[in-house]
């Protein structure tokens, strides 16, 4: 791809990119969020068509202006956000459009006899005649590489696949990775999470507002030569929090919650006013079902919150809000937030009230609010009034989070805060925190990334099938500790 250029209404998406790949290489695409990563892979898959610029493939020149022209071209797409049929079986997501027939009908036992190799060779033990929404999130991705490679693909886009998978789905996903590339299949990788680059890619080229900002060999991939390509200067020290239990100890306590997903387990735990308390665990142990259940979205079956000494209603998210409490969920398109509201509607959705006299709104005021979260969090997007649909992935989970720190918060629930967020944004919201904290709000994070939740806690409960299996104080912090806990592994006494 040579002198790539692409303009949104308002944005500069990207100004004259460069980027070559050969074949059999894995590419790393890195950049912060915002920086043009999807869009540029999005016009190499016929998504977006460029203002300008020329793309060659084997020393052709090739005119790419629709999906169907990329698929024509050996490009396959994993997207950023899956766009699979749902109802459909795994054969038929496959051949989706190209399914064999006989007498005009689908040829059901061709469909799923030719599925079974592209299965095998992912290490895909489903049969395919699965419906797809019984698959994880990590197989249905496999399924969009199956049909890449169904379609004989030569060139294989991976926009952030790891995002939503567990730690195996990944080590797999890494594995495949490795096969394609022996198959002579070039791979274009796009990915925040540092660690699995180092570990994959042959090669990193890196994207800064839009524009090349240089690349690293092989053996010069590091995690700080990245960060400094993406954010073009050193970040210095990362995770700042320093301890600050202000105010009485248990400021916000959570007793005996049964979950209605863990019926036979009872919860307890306690948060002090100013202390950052993380939550570690594997997929599935049950972290974020105790948070919606303490918020009230999810039924508790039995239970006690009490704060600052007066016990809260269980199972009210109003009066659990009307208390200061606040969750922002993991999963931005179903709860945290709306896509086609902009995003001064969207952080002032949850505050109306602040914001209304006698009914009305005062919109200078939901304005002002709006933009002091747009700055804080530094949200790359043209005004408060840009629809929160079109921004970059990154910078809508900010969104999300602006809007629960436009309210005052007494207890705050995060959970996965950073998912799908670049470093330099972490760091802001890691900072972030830690002013909540010094301030005296209680902070509950429950993320699924060991770094952050070692780096930002005061203490880590651990959870296991729906208890806590162990609550660690910081000089008890280390990844065996909680990898320990998190497998089903006896806590010693601290
Ligand atoms: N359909 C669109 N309409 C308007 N603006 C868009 C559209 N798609 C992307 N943009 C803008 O183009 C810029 C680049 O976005 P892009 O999605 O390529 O970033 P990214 O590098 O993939 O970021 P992330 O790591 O957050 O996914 C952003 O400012 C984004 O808001
Ligand atoms: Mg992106």
């Amino acid at each position: 791809m040579k002198g790539i250029s692409k303009a949104f209404p308002g944005v500069r998406a990207l100004a004259d990119v460069h980027l070559e790949i050969a074949k059999g290489e894995v590419l790393a695409l890195i950049g912060e969020n915002g920086a043009g990563k999807s869009t540029l892979v999005k016009i190499l898959g016929g998504v977006h068509q460029p203002d300008s610029g020329i793309i060659d493939i084997d020393g052709k020149r090739v005119t790419i202006d629709s999906v169907t022209a990329a698929d024509r071209h050996g490009i396959g797409f994993v997207h950023q956000e899956l766009n699979i049929l749902d109802n459909l079986d795994v054969a038929g997501n496959v051949f989706l459009g190209r399914e064999p027939r006989k007498f005009g009908l689908i040829n059901r036992r061709q469909i799923y006899a030719d599925t079974q190799p592209y299965l095998e060779m992912l290490g895909l033990d489903v049969d395919p005649s699965t419906p797809l929404h019984m698959l994880s999130i990590g197989q249905q991705q496999m399924v969009e590489i199956a049909k890449a490679l169904s379609k004989d693909a030569r060139i294989i886009i991976m926009d952030e696949p790891t995002s939503s998978l567990t730690l195996k789905e990944t080590e797999s996903l890494l594995r495949v990775i490795k096969g394609l590339k022996e198959r002579g299949i070039a791979i274009i990788y796009i990915s925040h999470r540092l660690g699995e680059v180092k570990e994959c890619c042959d090669r990193v080229v890196a994207l800064r507002d839009g524009e090349n900002a240089g690349g690293l060999a092989k053996e010069d991939i590091t995690h700080d030569a990245m960060v400094s390509l993406m954010v073009g200067r050193d970040l210095g020290d990362f995770y700042r929090h320093e301890e600050c239990r202000v105010g009485q100890e248990a400021y916000f306590q959570v007793k005996d919650l049964v979950t209605s997903m863990y019926p036979g387990k009872k919860i307890s735990f306690d948060v002090g006013a100013g202390e950052i308390l993380g939550f570690a665990g594997l997929v599935g142990a049950g972290r974020s079902e105790m948070a919606q259940a303490v918020f009230g979205v999810d039924r508790a079956l039995a239970g006690k919150l009490v704060l600052d000494g007066s016990e809260i209603p269980l199972n009210s998210t109003r009066s659990v809000i009307r208390n200061g409490i606040f969750l922002a969920p993991e999963d931005r398109k179903s709860s945290g937030i709306i896509l086609d509201f902009s995003i001064q509607h969207n952080i002032s959705l949850a505050s109306l009230d602040a914001f209304s006299t006698f009914g009305l709104i005062r919109h200078e005021a939901e304005r002002a609010a709006a933009d002091e979260q747009i700055n804080a969090l530094n949200v790359k997007a043209p005004s408060a009034d840009s629809i929160v649909g079109n921004l970059s992935g990154g910078n809508q989970q900010k969104v999300v989070l602006g809007k629960w720190l436009a309210m005052s918060p007494k207890v705050l629930i995060f959970d996965e805060p950073t998912r799908g967020i670049d470093v330099g944004a972490k760091r802001e919201i890691y900072n972030l925190m830690d002013a909540l904290a010094k301030k005296g709000v209680a902070i509950i994070v429950i993320s699924s990334d060991m770094e952050e939740v070692l780096g930002i806690s005061d203490r880590i409960a651990v959870m296991h099938e729906g208890a806590i299996a162990g609550m660690l104080s910081k000089e008890q912090f280390s990844e065996e500790a909680v990898m320990h806990l998190a497998v089903g592994g006896k806590a010693t006494a601290a």
